[in-house]
């Protein structure tokens, strides 16, 4: 079977891979990046669709229109609103996800062959699509204050980059948040460079402690930024909604690629989420999973306190995830077998990083696991590293 050259160079996303070992019973993990199963809010979810389908089935049973349901994208625009970012309606598409969004950049931008930079780790997700679309990605350094604007600013005028993409807020993978003043710099230097910006946001809600930062959204004077926004993590990834926001030259592209790719988002998906935004218990909702998050991100760091001395690792304000880094020359990739024969299993960190290295990295996700996994699994971890140091 002969099939297209695109796909070449892309591999399945070793998370996946790893999810076929976490099937073993008993198996601790801080591997995925899914929300905590006990946080989705079923019987809401379950009387809203029940009502929707009995009160307007044949609508939401028909073809929608590809932008998604005005309903639903005055209630982004709302949303918008109190994170700093005026929308008009025609500056909004409803997606599948903030991973349709995503390709969608990458379907309407890219041609083979153009540089795309992205922080150095990033999304696995991000990596494989850029990839699909034949675009070579260089990474970004990165520290505790987000994507380095210096490096950002040396690799903008060495590759003339089409599109940086970032996760400035609790970043897949490492948890950290890029500062206010990191976000006007980049900002004003991907302007001065003819770059654009695609800002993927869609941890900011999972917010525990600290104070917010505007999105980098707020400083785009010409319409140089996407700004992807994801219902996935506040009410549920199954329902597969999320929208882009952006100067509406681009949205209407978006809403081309869009037509070939699943014509639109469904439509009980779209209706269920925004009748559950706007019933009064959304706010409520994100309070109690942010408590939730907050209590388990601070189980895990009280964990790795105790860890041996040269093993550090991030302090994330909110988000899914913690970010360890062994000491260099030791092999989070070697290693992991050794975990996962003990019984717990996270993500090589290697695996992140666009240009690869790194392998004395791990990725540790605290949503998904109970409390008394996180405590018996961050033994076990700490154990097999003490073994390997
Ligand atoms: C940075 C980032 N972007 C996008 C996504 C995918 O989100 P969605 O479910 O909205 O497609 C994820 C999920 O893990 C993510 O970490």
């Amino acid at each position: 079977m002969e099939f297209a050259k695109r796909l070449d160079n892309v591999t399945g996303s070793a998370i996946r891979a790893i999810f076929a070992l976490l099937e073993q019973p008993g198996m601790i993990s801080f591997a995925g990046g899914n929300p905590a199963p006990e946080c989705f809010p079923k019987e809401d979810i379950a009387a809203i669709s029940q009502k929707l389908i009995s009160e307007n089935g044949a609508g939401i049973l028909q073809y929608g229109g590809t932008p998604g349901i005005s309903r639903l994208k005055d209630t982004v625009i709302q949303m918008m609103k109190a994170r700093g970012i005026n929308a008009l309606a025609d500056e909004v598409i409803i997606t599948s996800g903030a991973t349709q969004g995503i390709g969608l950049a990458a379907k309407t931008l890219l041609n083979p062959g153009d540089v795309v930079l992205a922080e150095s780790p990033t999304f696995i997700g991000a990596l494989q699509t850029f990839l699909t679309y034949e675009a070579v990605i260089k990474g970004v350094n990165m520290d505790d204050e987000g994507m380095d604007m210096d490096d950002l600013e040396k690799k903008l005028k060495a590759y003339q980059p089409k599109l940086v993409y970032t996760i400035p807020t609790f970043q897949n993978p490492t948890g950290r948040t890029m500062s206010l003043e990191r976000r006007k710099r980049m900002a004003a230097l991907c302007k001065a460079h003819g770059a654009l910006i695609l800002e993927d946001d869609p941890y900011c809600d999972l917010r525990y402690s600290g104070q917010a930062a505007p999105p980098i959204k707020t400083f785009d004077t010409e319409g140089g930024v996407i700004y992807l926004m994801s219902f996935s993590k506040i009410i549920s990834p199954g329902l597969r909604v999320g929208a882009a926001i952006a100067d509406k030259r681009i949205i209407q592209k978006y809403n081309i690629a869009k037509q070939g790719e699943d014509l639109h988002t469904a439509n009980l998906s779209q209706e269920i989420v925004n009748t559950f935004m706007n019933s009064g218990k959304a706010e409520p909702h994100i309070r109690l999973i942010c408590e939730k998050y907050r209590d388990k991100r601070d189980a895990m760091l009280k964990k790795l306190k105790s860890f041996p001395k040269g093993v550090t690792y991030t302090n994330p304000d909110g988000g899914l995830f913690i970010w360890a880094e062994l000491p260099e020359g030791m092999n989070a990739v070697s290693m992991f077998q050794q975990c996962v024969d003990a019984g717990v299993a996270y993500v090589p960190g290697t695996h992140f990083f666009p240009e690869g290295g790194h392998e004395n990295t791990m990725r540790l996700n605290f949503s998904m696991a109970s409390f008394e996994q996180i405590d018996k699994g961050m033994d076990i971890l700490k154990s097999v590293i003490e073994k390997n140091m």
